[in-house]
This record gives structure tokens, sequence and C-alpha cells, in this order.
């Protein structure tokens, strides 16, 4: 297993950096290309373990994937298989939302359950209710998912008990090409969904608000496949943000749409730090020592984003005062409190609340990356502790950051990867 040491006390960090990719934003534009016929042309794509395997799944349902420096483009025109095997269906919990498509461009889908990182349950029930609801007939036996529209997909009005990201991604992918209109009430703000409907649109489809709680899409007969750059990653800004400021240090990121950042710049700005969000880039500034944050809430966007928790605990960790942290959208996401107090973090978990208590200073350890978000906050850990840290299994981070020891490498981390 692939391992980083990472050297602590480490210099303030600065410099320029490009946001890349988002992960989350790629992959249901990956699994959107089987429903469009012709090429599907995206730019953009972050360079991760979680891109190929969306890119293997498209390969073995019959499309013609071609991957270059500056794009991954997919052609579904010879797409003939509607089934995903199990192997390929575990390597990440996004392989979900090809169910949508796949009903969309087949009528019929057999899957199983997801993989992906162990942060909770994670059930599928939204996903399937909705697909029922668009006519659908699933039939789950022995962990299978096989799925069939009997007379065709229609439109419906669903109202989700939750806006789940997945499902309102799987609801566009099916309902665009359904017949009639479909009503999704409750849908997942996320800018990934935003950035599905976008994509569609330039295709054919007619997806109205997508962004706000309220979608309306109107079925078309055919989507033409187009070109889309994929927006940058929020959540990764937010990780090289937390580098510099546990370090004191001073960025600037290159990246559009940097209101994406505003559900965590009042965080940062309370523990001291300066964040300048301007519309090509954002300029960031840590503080010689951070200030408590107070509590912060996870919740869906435009809240406080779950992905984002592991990293402020983390800058809590080394700061003056108590700082609390409630996870509302996973029930398992502190896996990685147990390895920072290897660190000498100050946390206590009770259900879903962490409490922090800032010590002047984290020690290097042995510690183990148990999911992807966790694991890239105990490299950031890392950075201010007070000797050498080394973080195994760092696949989980390979999953969802392009080229992380390069990136914070150009920022003046001393950082080695060994295999
Ligand atoms: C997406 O997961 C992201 N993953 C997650 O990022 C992110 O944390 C999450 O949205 C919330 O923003 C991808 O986009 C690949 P949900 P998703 O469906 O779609 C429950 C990362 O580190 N739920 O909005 O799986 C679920 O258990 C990852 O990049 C049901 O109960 O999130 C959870 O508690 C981790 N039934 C909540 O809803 C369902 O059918 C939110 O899940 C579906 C979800």
């Amino acid at each position: 297993m692939a391992r980083f040491i990472v050297e602590g006390s480490c210099n303030k960090l600065s410099g320029k950096l490009t946001v890349q990719g988002s992960k989350n934003g790629a992959l249901p534009l990956l699994s959107a290309s089987v429903l469009v016929a012709g090429e599907s042309v995206f730019t953009g794509c972050p360079k991760l373990t979680d891109i190929r395997a969306a890119e293997n799944i498209l390969t073995y349902l019959g499309c013609r994937v071609n991957e270059n420096a500056s794009a991954i483009c997919v052609d579904s025109t010879d797409a003939y298989r509607y089934a995903i095997p199990d192997g390929l269906m575990r390597e990440m919990r996004s392989s979900i939302v090809f169910l949508g498509a796949l009903l969309g461009r087949f009528g019929r889908a057999e899957l199983t359950a997801p993989g992906g990182c162990e942060i909770g349950l994670r059930p599928i029930d939204l996903h399937l209710e909705a697909m029922r609801a668009l006519g659908a007939v699933i039939d789950e036996t022995g962990g299978r998912l096989v799925c069939s529209c009997p007379n065709g997909l229609k439109g419906a009005r669903i109202s989700l008990s939750f806006p789940s990201v997945g499902a309102t991604e799987n609801i566009l992918l099916a309902a665009c090409t359904a017949n009639g209109d479909t009503l999704v009430i409750n849908a997942a703000r996320e800018p990934e969904v935003a950035e599905l409907a976008e994509y569609l649109n330039s295709c054919g489809a007619k997806i109205f608000g997508a962004g706000e709680s309220v979608i309306r899409i109107e079925g078309v007969k055919r989507l033409n496949a187009s070109c889309h750059t994929v927006w940058q990653d929020r959540i990764a800004a937010v990780t090289y943000m937390s580098a510099a400021a546990v370090t004191g240090g001073d960025l600037w990121l290159d990246m559009k749409r940097t209101e994406l950042l505003l559900p965590v710049v009042e965080p940062f700005e309370k523990m001291g730090c300066t964040v300048d969000l301007r519309p090509d880039a954002v300029r960031f500034k840590g503080a010689d020592r951070l200030d408590k944050f107070g509590m912060v809430r996870t919740l869906p966007f435009p809240g406080f984003p779950t992905d984002s928790q592991a990293d402020f605990a983390v800058m809590a960790s080394v700061a003056r005062g108590t700082s609390t942290i409630v996870e509302n959208i996973f029930e398992n996401r502190f896996k990685y409190v147990c390895e920072l107090r290897r660190m000498g973090a100050q946390i206590r978990t009770e259900n879903r609340i962490a409490i922090i208590e800032g010590v002047s200073r984290l020690s290097g350890a042995e510690v183990t990356s148990p999911d992807l978000r966790g694991g890239s906050a105990l490299v950031v850990a890392a950075l201010c502790s007070d000797s050498v840290t080394v973080v195994d299994d760092i696949y989980h981070i390979d999953r969802g950051y392009e080229n992380f020891e390069k990136q914070l490498e150009n920022l003046g981390v001393k950082i080695k990867r060994e295999e």
C-alpha cells in the first residue's frame, strides 16, 4: 500500500495553485455520456482513480473512451450492455448514477450496491423510489438490482424526503428523455446537480431550476452529445486553503465560480483567515495563530459542506479555544478523529458531534487514512506537527485529489510518496 511521508514544522505554505476539476461534478457527466448520441468531450476532468473507475464502466458497456492530456472523449454510439458487474460497481459510490442513464438509454439496467467511502450506511432507497415513480420495475434479489421499464419511462412528480445529491442526479438522467414532464420537489441544490443539468441542456434536454429545490424537466425525444469543461473542485480548494491556514500561509487559487466557496467563508474568517473571493481567483491568507470557529453544522448546499468538516477539525485542533462540529449528513464521518488523536489532538466525539480543544502543536505519528476527506485532512494535520508523519492507505486520497503531493510540494511542503 502506498503512503505519504510528510515533514512537519512546515514553512508557511505560499504560492499559486490552479484548482483541479471536480470529481463529484465529473462522475455524473461521464455517466450522462451513455444517454446522449455521439461523442461527448469533457475537458478539465481530474485524473483520479474514481474517474478511471467510471471510464472502466463506460468501456465495459461498449462505449469508446479516449483520454488525452486535456480531454476525455466518450462515444456511446455502440454501447450495448446495460448490466454492470459487481466488481466495477464496488469501485466507487458514483457507479449508482449509471442507473438513471442506463434506464434512459436502454430502458433496462442491472447493477449491485455501489462502493465508495464508508462514512455511513449510504442506502439507495431514494434512488430506487424515484426510478419506480418514473415507471421502472425493480427486482431486488441476491444483492442484485434488475430494472426494466415495461411501459417506458414516464414523467412524474417526485418529492424527495431528503435532498440527496445522487438521487437528484439519477432523476435528471432518467427523466430528461422520459415521456412527459417531471417535477422534483426538495431536490439537492449542490453545484454538481446544476452542472449536470447544464451539460444535459447543452445536449438538448429541457431542465429548469437545477441548483434550486424545485426542478422541472420536460422530457425530450433525443439528446445529442456536446462538449463541457468540468467545474473546479470547491472541496479540494478548501483542503488547500486549510493547509495554508494551519501554516499561516498565503495562497492564490486560480478558480472560477468562487461563490461556491461562500458556505466556508465565515468559519475561516472566525479563525482569523482572510478569504478574498474574486471572479476568477481566491486570495487566501492564514493567521499566525488560528482562533476557534465556534460551531459548524454540516448541511446540504448552500450549508456548510460535510466534505470539508475533517479539514475544519484539523484547523480547530491547533486553534485557540474550543470548536464544535455537528455532522448532519453522514452518520459515520468522524473515523479520522482516532488518527488525529494519535497526533495529540484533543477531540471528544459523541454520536454526530465532535468537540475540539485546540492545542498549540500536533506531534508526528503513523496514521491511517480512513476515507478520502479524512485522509487528505490527516496530511494537512501533518504540516503543523512537530516531526515526521506517515499517512498510510493513501489510495483513498488518490480517489479525489489530483497530484496531491506535487501540488503541496509546489507550495513548499516536504512530502514523499512511498509505494
Ligand atoms: C455526494 O454523495 C458526494 N459524492 C459526497 O462526496 C458528498 O459528501 C455528498 O454528496 C453530500 O454532499 C459524490 O458526488 C460521488 P447524498 P451522495 O445522496 O450522492 C442519505 C466525497 O468525499 N441517503 O446526498 O451519496 C445518505 O445516506 C463524497 O467526495 C439515503 O438515506 O450523497 C446520506 O446520509 C463522500 N438514501 C444523505 O442521504 C438514499 O437513497 C446524503 O447523501 C440516498 C442518500
